[in-house]
């Protein structure tokens, strides 16, 4: 495979094109928190590490970002032998600023820029522009970490320079309108990046390994986003100036699902695209993001000669033994990032350190883990989602005997309907994950068994871990709901229901905005109906619902009325309430998409019989991330 190849940036040798990108983590800066995440990660077979810090310019000072300073200078030599004793090599990415990006400034109270533009979240709030004296006070900032990275001998430094963010901002003519001579002209507005490409240059030497990370082209429509033309030109002036490898990414925060690619980003990205172009005018090795975690995706760009290294985020918090898997052809054992972005940035953004849905010891390398069990048990698990399924996989690691029913035939619960859409299908990988997992472990599971309390007392167990799910909700009050025109959405995605031309669906929640995405393609007229004043008003992370909310409303076929409450169901229409008026919609099926009901009744029959522990939707209905986490925490409270 390319992707295990050897690998060079600038004299910097790498033993494979695998590269953790950099991931703000927000844990105990580089104490055992820290250490422990990333040399798992060296461990695991990548080639390269790069963890984030911030400058810490006066300017700004966001929170989330590592702090890395004289006094914790012993622990990133520390982590850099560490992750040296693995044969992986370490890198920083030092961030300059966040710029018109945040919602805050530090010693101007509003967010900063080179210009005094809107800033990104409240365009009524201009951002400072900052002065000659506050531009090099942030060179002279962005100086002292390189100074700190050299003395720990880091092995690279990558410049922070993408996505709309401050760099970028004096990049960009969109954000940069000064007169000065850091705006006008490109080579103008690059001075702010090549500035700090002097300072690496300067207190490291030329050649010191470092990689600039910028987006070639923003992929908006509108005046003043870049496009791959200037991209083009910044490359060719990066390699000139004696950059050694360039990290591609692509968009801007405008449209930062680009830059993070949700779940409903399935083909490939494009970054990609940038980076085949770049390639093309460069002589440097180029380095791209955007899903390669993905080992056949990866692959296919290292061959086609799109990118010379993959930069991989979010696959290898999934899982950090990808490289060492694909080293041992075992490529079917990688957990699989399913873009949910839920554990990962969504955490990291409420200031919370980073882990994964699928992969519940990221960030918590010494304290989440499966160890041995001192005691084996015998435990029962009932219900097959990925509660029951992560949960059964942990008991067998940890030693127990375990045994997994399930009432239908198939293993996966709630995620078959999930990853049924054509958009959805990295749920479908993790299903087959969790399936060829509890074969190779052995885990006995008997299919179409519907637990109840004599069959699980007859069984005999030690503990029973109930994770039996949910049920759709169908309010009782409702004239016409059991009508012959009504299914559930979870129904419509099984291609168990029956299914005319117009549908109505009630509730624009995820469930009821995919299902109506998912139908389209096949011809046929939706109606989404929802009672609050939005769509989709559950917790989800903006990315993922900025990416949904765009493509929905890209889709002729889809009507939406928000604030409409259902009001009664009829043989060929359903009557809603809205603006005080009511309103008939004509359809021939109703799909209901009103949400799901926790369904555990086995847990009180058994109590005060068997140890029972409840997880995921069986408890509240909410996510893989909880029913994965809490069946973590059973398996380790046993
Ligand atoms: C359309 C759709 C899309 C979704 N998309 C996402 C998403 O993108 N991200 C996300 O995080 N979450 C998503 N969810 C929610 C997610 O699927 C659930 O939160 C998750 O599946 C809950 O896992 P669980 O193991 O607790 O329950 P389930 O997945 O519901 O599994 C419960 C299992 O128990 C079995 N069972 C029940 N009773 C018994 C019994 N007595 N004996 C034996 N077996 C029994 C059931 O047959 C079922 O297989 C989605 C849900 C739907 C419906
Ligand atoms: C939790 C999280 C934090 C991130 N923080 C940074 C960061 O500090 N610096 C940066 O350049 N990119 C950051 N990124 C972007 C990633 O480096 C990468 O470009 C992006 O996630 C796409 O790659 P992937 O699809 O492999 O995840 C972050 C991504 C995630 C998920
Ligand atoms: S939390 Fe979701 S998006 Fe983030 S790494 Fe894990 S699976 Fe991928």
């Amino acid at each position: 495979m390319k992707m295990l190849e050897k690998g060079k940036i600038g004299n910097l040798e790498l033993k494979n094109r695998i590269i953790l990108a950099p991931m703000g983590y927000h844990m105990d800066n580089f104490g055992p928190q820290a250490h422990d995440y990333f040399v798992a990660r060296a461990k695991g077979g990548a080639g390269l590490i790069i963890a984030p810090i911030g400058a810490n310019a006066p300017i700004e000072n966001p929170g989330m970002l590592a702090q890395f300073t004289e006094e914790n200078l012993h622990e990133v030599k520390r982590l850099v032998h560490d992750v040296h004793a693995y044969g992986a090599k370490f890198g920083l990415q030092i961030i300059p600023g966040f710029g018109r990006v945040l919602p805050f400034g530090k010693k101007h109270n509003v967010p900063v820029c080179a210009s005094p533009v809107p800033s990104f979240r409240d365009q009524n709030v201009i951002c400072y522009a900052l002065t000659i004296d506050e531009i090099k006070e942030t060179v002279e900032c962005f100086r002292e970490k390189t100074i700190l990275a050299k003395k720990a001998g880091v092995d690279a430094i990558e410049i922070h320079a993408y996505g709309g963010y401050l760099v970028d901002c004096f990049l960009s003519s969109l954000w940069n309108k000064r007169t000065d001579e850091y705006g006008g002209s490109l080579e103008n507005r690059a001075r702010f990046l090549f500035e700090l490409i002097d300072v690496v240059q300067n207190e490291c030497g030329k050649d010191y390994p470092l990689i600039v990370k910028f987006c070639p082209a923003h992929y908006m429509d509108g005046d003043g986003f870049r496009t791959i033309d200037e991209g083009l030109k910044i490359a060719k002036m990066l390699e000139k100036k004696g950059v050694h490898m360039l990290h591609v990414d692509a968009g801007c925060y405008e449209r930062w699902y680009l830059c993070m690619p949700p779940i409903y980003w399935q083909e490939q990205t494009l970054q990609v695209r940038s980076a085949e172009q770049v390639k093309k005018v460069v002589s440097i090795p180029v380095a791209v993001d955007g899903k390669m975690g993905h080992p056949e995706k990866g692959e296919a760009v290292l061959q086609q000669e799109k990118a010379d290294f993959l930069m991989i985020a979010r696959g290898l918090l999934a899982d950090p033994e990808m490289p060492n898997k694909l080293y041992e052809r075992r490529a079917d054992e990688i957990a699989p990032c399913i873009g949910c972005n839920e554990g990962c940035i969504a955490r990291v953004m409420e200031l919370k350190h980073l882990t994964c849905t699928v992969n519940p010891t990221a960030g918590r390398e010494s304290t989440f883990v499966i160890k041995k069990a001192e005691q084996s048990k015998k435990v029962l698990i009932i219900g097959g989602g990925p509660g029951g399924l992560s949960a059964a996989i942990d008991a067998k690691q940890a030693g127990h005997a375990v045994e997994l029913w399930e009432k239908t035939s198939r293993l996966g619960g709630l995620l078959i309907a999930a990853g049924r859409p054509y958009f959805k299908t990295e749920i479908n990988d993790l299903v087959s994950y969790y399936r060829l997992q509890l074969c190779k472990l052995g885990i006995k599971v008997k299919l179409c068994t519907e637990a109840t309390v004599e069959s699980i007392l007859a069984a005999n167990p030690d503990v029973v871990i109930l994770a039996t799910g949910s049920d759709p909700l169908k309010p009782k009050n409702i004239s016409g709901i059991n009508g012959d025109n009504v299914v559930t959405a979870i129904d419509v995605l099984l291609d168990q229901a029956t299914l005319g031309e117009n549908l109505v669906i009630v509730g624009a929640g995820l469930v009821g905005c995919e299902t109506a995405l998912h139908l389209t393609p096949r011809g046929k007229k939706i109606t989404l109906v929802e009672m609050q004043p939005t769509i989709l008003p559950e917790k989800i992370f903006v990315q993922n619902k900025t990416m949904l909310t765009s493509l929905l409303n890209k889709d002729s076929n889809i009507l939406i009325h928000t604030g409409a409450k259902l009001v009664r169901i009829e043989k060929d229409c359903v009557i809603i309430e809205k603006d005080r008026g009511t309103l008939s919609i004509p359809c021939d099926i109703v799909v209901l998409a009103m949400g799901l009901k926790a369904k555990n009744p086995l847990a009180s029959q058994l109590s005060g019989r068997l140890p029972v522990i409840s997880v995921g939707d069986c408890v509240i209905p909410r996510g893989i991330l909880e029913a994965v986490y809490e069946a973590r925490e059973a398996i380790i409270s046993l």
